[in-house]
């Protein structure tokens, strides 16, 4: 993690260099290093982009606002704007537009790099710009690029064939919570951020909210306590779902997460091509927002709201004050959680015991994204910043808001007021869930 706010100029623009050059190489390797021509160009499911459209995207999106935006010069490649326009053309649709071919496209992102990096040289970072302040819109480029890597493993994910993705750690040392619920008592509590320089605008401002007091879990929801919900019939009550929800699995006629396979009177799931069997004590992922809310009925309890989720993770009762991270302000993320594509999978329940919050609430940063109950929009005083198509235009109740990151997102993006959001019925993204509950009278709260 870079410690933005307290870099001179050439060290930060040192950490700026360096990070760009580490989400290239991540992207190569998700691309151009492990996968040949046809395999990038072909569309593994009609949900996600061929892998090479990614590929030219970041780097068209780095071409239009470092080397356009930011350092003044004209465009390289115009005529490539309109293919690699997010919102000119829906991901079904990317397979059959004239995308450049995979050296084509490196060679494209590699020219842009090159003319990224000599400017990176000449701007001031201090100046009167905001964008150009802390290096701002080189942090927005640096975690867009890392989103869509994170998009790219969940092609990977969709993908048939073998698997081509290695971890690069030993699995983490468990030591489970003793409780499986946190009481967080009532209380005032700073929510989002006004000074994190590379917060994006959706985090902005921190502004203070008052909750009532509540439980949380301690972990997220395991695989074996999900089987225990599917095996229950979980899938086939329909008081466990919302309305929406429960279409969707009459539409969908989905029975299990994604992934899962029963055979041999045991669970297994497909993880990137192969086979394995489900490991009983990880976090379950592949749910979307309507099996989460299923589930969270059927224990009678709900999903936690997303300033619910916040506060467990943030807030230090002792100080009345905000952590910058669960565990308390260590930048070095690696040391508390499970993310930035270490292991290729969620950390069993218990891993990462040093990464609880003040609440004793763990594993809230990486691992698996959280569904929350809370729809995406703006918080009290939001501004766009610095353009509307990255939040602003997704403000309403279409999407769900999902908080803590993924074991597959880089630690430039997973931090405690990140918000991420998704349809309620998406399912490829590397999500799970924990519950909460409203405290009741005799749980001897005290404010
Ligand atoms: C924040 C993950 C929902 O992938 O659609 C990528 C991020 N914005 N390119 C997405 C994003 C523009 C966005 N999410
Ligand atoms: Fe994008």
């Amino acid at each position: 993690m870079i410690p933005v706010a307290a870099l001179h100029d050439d060290e930060l623009k040192a950490a700026i260099a360096d990070a760009l050059l580490e989400s290239r190489r991540r992207s190569h390797h998700l691309t151009v290093d492990s996968l040949d021509g046809p395999d990038l160009l072909a569309q593994h499911s009609a949900l996600m982009s061929p892998l090479v459209w990614d590929l030219a995207h970041v780097g068209n999106y780095e071409e239009l606002w470092l080397v356009r935006e930011a350092a003044g010069m004209t465009a390289m490649r115009p005529e490539l704007d309109a293919i690699y326009d997010a919102f000119e053309h829906p991901r079904a649709e990317r397979p059959s537009l004239p995308l450049l071919a995979p050296r084509e496209a490196t060679g494209y992102i590699d020219l842009v790099r090159r003319r990224v990096l000599d400017s990176l040289e000449q701007l001031p970072l201090t100046s009167k710009n905001p964008l150009l302040d802390r290096g701002f819109v080189y942090g927005m480029v640096i975690q867009h690029e890392h989103q869509h890597d994170e998009t790219m493993l969940a092609t990977h994910q969709l993908r048939r064939g073998g698997r081509v993705l290695v971890d690069t750690d030993p699995p983490p040392p468990i030591s489970p919570p003793t409780a499986p619920e946190a009481l967080i008592p009532a209380g005032v509590f700073t929510m989002g951020t006004s000074d994190d320089p590379w917060a994006l605008d959706n985090e902005r401002p921190a502004h203070r909210v008052p909750l009532p007091s509540f439980w949380i879990d301690t972990s997220p929801v395991t695989n074996a306590s999900y089987a225990a919900f599917v095996e229950a019939g979980g899938y086939d009550d329909e008081r466990l779902w919302a309305p929406g929800g429960w279409q969707w699995r009459n539409r969908s006629g989905k029975t299990t997460p994604a992934f899962w396979h029963r055979a041999g009177g045991q669970w297994w799931r497909r993880r990137f091509g192969e086979l394995e069997p489900l490991p009983p004590d990880q976090p379950v992922q592949h749910v979307c927002w309507y099996e989460a809310d299923a589930y969270a009925r059927w224990t009678g309890r709900r999903l936690p709201t997303e300033a619910e989720w916040e506060k467990a993770a943030t807030w230090d009762p002792a100080t009345q004050a905000k952590r910058r991270f669960p565990w308390g302000d260590d930048i070095e993320l690696t040391r508390y959680a499970n993310l930035g594509e270490r292991h290729h999978q969620p950390a069993p329940v218990g891993a990462y015991p040093q990464g609880a919050s003040a609440y004793g609430v763990t594993q809230l940063l990486g691992d698996v994204w959280e569904w929350t109950s809370t729809d995406f929009t703006g918080y009290p005083g939001f501004a766009v910043f610095p353009y509307a198509e990255y939040s602003e235009v997704f403000f309403g109740s279409d999407y769900k808001v999902l908080r803590g990151g993924s074991w597959a997102t880089a630690e430039q993006v997973a931090r405690s007021t990140f918000r991420n959001w998704d349809y309620p019925i998406r399912r490829q993204i590397f999500a799970g869930f924990r519950c909460a509950r409203d405290a009741g009278p005799d749980d001897g709260v005290t404010t």
